[in-house]
């Protein structure tokens, strides 16, 4: 697709996710907050759902993985050992013109102090030398703001996994080979937070610490890069958009025996969904020299010690959402209109159902309130009743509702609806009794 058509693309998926209560600019009534967003009615509901179904398959539905919540706010001398202090850190520049503060090595924004021209067609000199920028948000425990009471906001969730190895272990009894999960929010103050929701300050993970014996470290490593890339096709990404690439060697960090990132090609560009790298036993044993304490494994069956080897999925819950928002959005030609429709995969899908009785009058919507209340105790559904029918079906089309089901004059007599269907807009009659049956068969959630 040429460039402009992306943008275009782009700027129509943003305005689409403001308007229709996806996303919205974060406290947007002060001026925003750069790299910062709110997820509205219909957005939260898109995240939980990749929630729900990650926790699901890769938590719930497996004997070799539990799950965790650890804290955001963790002992600053977690991130000492894990390499964060010292290194996660960013190259940045700034603009002396304008004084934008850019990546060294994305300088594509413009600067409206020359004539918009990107920041690297400018002369050399007008950019300062490039500094090490650490990521990490600051803040103070307790009441004193000192360098004592510093502590920072996680940058990853998965610091809080190796930190409680030992707690895990103790109280799950799982033997290895197994996996700690945790979903939660992590902070990383961007240098230049940008496209869209996909590189904020404030962003969800959903990652996995696999823990292995080293022998196995490249045979579950190969495993994880698989499942997770089928995981997304599994939930509509296109395999032709979707893509994984193994890291050069060049790309590795020295501790890591193999890396892969799943690759999404959004409208800005081919960039990374998720990461998953075989750590090797880097985590546990720096954890270990700066704790103090034995984070070894013991197999009763082998009588081996050893310090296990850890593959992780690191996924971004909001790239995840912007993907699938992505492959979602369709213009389509409808009797001259243009109709926007979001063909999202069931599982994902805000809203399963929306109950319209079609006027507001003879019983419909007493009809279609009752029905609404016995459906809506199995699905998310939506009860409108505002507008002419055609528009309320444009409503839940660019909300990638599945299905409709519309309260007429025929449903006094016969006790039957109309079900529409989202991606191929026919309708059948169906008995009002069956409806979520109907759901049932047709939405398919329990095989997902
Ligand atoms: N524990 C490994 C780790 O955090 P990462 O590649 O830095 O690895 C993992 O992050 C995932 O988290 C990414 O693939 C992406 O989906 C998400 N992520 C990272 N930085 C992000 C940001 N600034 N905004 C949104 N998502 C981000």
């Amino acid at each position: 697709m040429a460039k402009e058509q992306n943008n275009d693309l782009m700027e129509k998926l943003v305005s689409m996710c403001k308007r229709r209560g996806f996303i919205f600019p974060g406290s947007e009534i002060y001026g925003g907050l750069n790299g910062v967003w709110d997820y509205g009615p219909l957005g939260v509901e898109l995240k939980r759902n990749i929630k729900d179904a990650w926790w699901s398959d890769m938590v719930t539905a497996r004997i070799d993985m539990v799950g965790l919540d650890s804290a955001i706010i963790m002992n600053p001398r977690t991130w000492v050992a894990s390499g964060h202090e010292s290194g996660f850190t960013d190259p940045m520049v700034d603009c002396k013109d304008c004084g934008m503060r850019l990546r060294a090595d994305d300088l594509s924004a413009p600067c409206p102090k020359n004539r918009n021209k990107p920041h690297g067609e400018l002369p050399k000199d007008k950019l300062t030398e490039s500094r090490q920028f650490n990521m990490m948000f600051k803040t103070y425990v307790g009441a004193l703001e000192e360098s004592s009471a510093q502590a920072y906001l996680r940058p990853e969730t998965a610091q809080g996994i190796f930190v409680n190895f030992n707690n895990v272990l103790a109280t799950s009894r799982m033997k290895l080979p197994f996996g700690i999960a945790q979903i939660g929010k992590s902070f990383r103050n961007e240098i230049n937070p940008r496209n869209f929701t996909f590189r904020s300050r404030e962003f969800e993970q959903m990652e996995i610490e696999f823990f292995v014996h080293p022998s196995e470290g490249m045979k579950w490593y190969e495993y994880w890069r698989q499942r997770r890339y089928q995981w997304y096709l599994d939930h509509g990404l296109s395999k032709g958009r979707l893509h994984l690439r193994e890291h050069g060697k060049e790309e590795l960090a020295h501790y890591a025996a193999g890396c892969s990132d799943i690759e999404y090609d959004f409208p800005f560009g081919c960039s990374e969904l998720e990461g998953i790298a075989n750590r090797t036993d880097f985590d546990l044993k720096r954890h270990m020299e700066f704790s103090g304490k034995d984070m070894m494994y013991f197999d009763d069956q082998t009588r081996e010690k050893f310090i296990p080897h850890v593959v992780e999925p690191s996924a971004g819950v909001d790239r995840g959402a912007l993907a699938f928002l992505c492959e979602a959005y369709h213009e389509e030609e409808v009797k001259g209109e243009t109709r926007v429709v979001m063909k999202f995969h069931p599982r994902m899908a805000p809203i399963k159902a929306a109950i319209l009785p079609l006027v507001n009058k003879d019983g419909m919507p007493e009809k279609a309130q009752a029905i609404f209340d016995r459906v809506r105790k199995r699905y998310n559904a939506f009860f409108d009743d505002k507008g002419a029918i055609g528009r309320r079906y444009r409503r839940q089309d660019e909300a990638g509702t599945p299905f409709c089901f519309t309260i007429d004059g025929q449903t006094q007599q016969d006790n039957t609806v109309t079900v529409r269907d989202r991606d191929a807009m026919t309708q059948e009659r169906i008995n009002a009794d069956q409806i979520t049956e109907y759901l049932h068969d047709k939405l398919h959630l329990e095989d997902c």
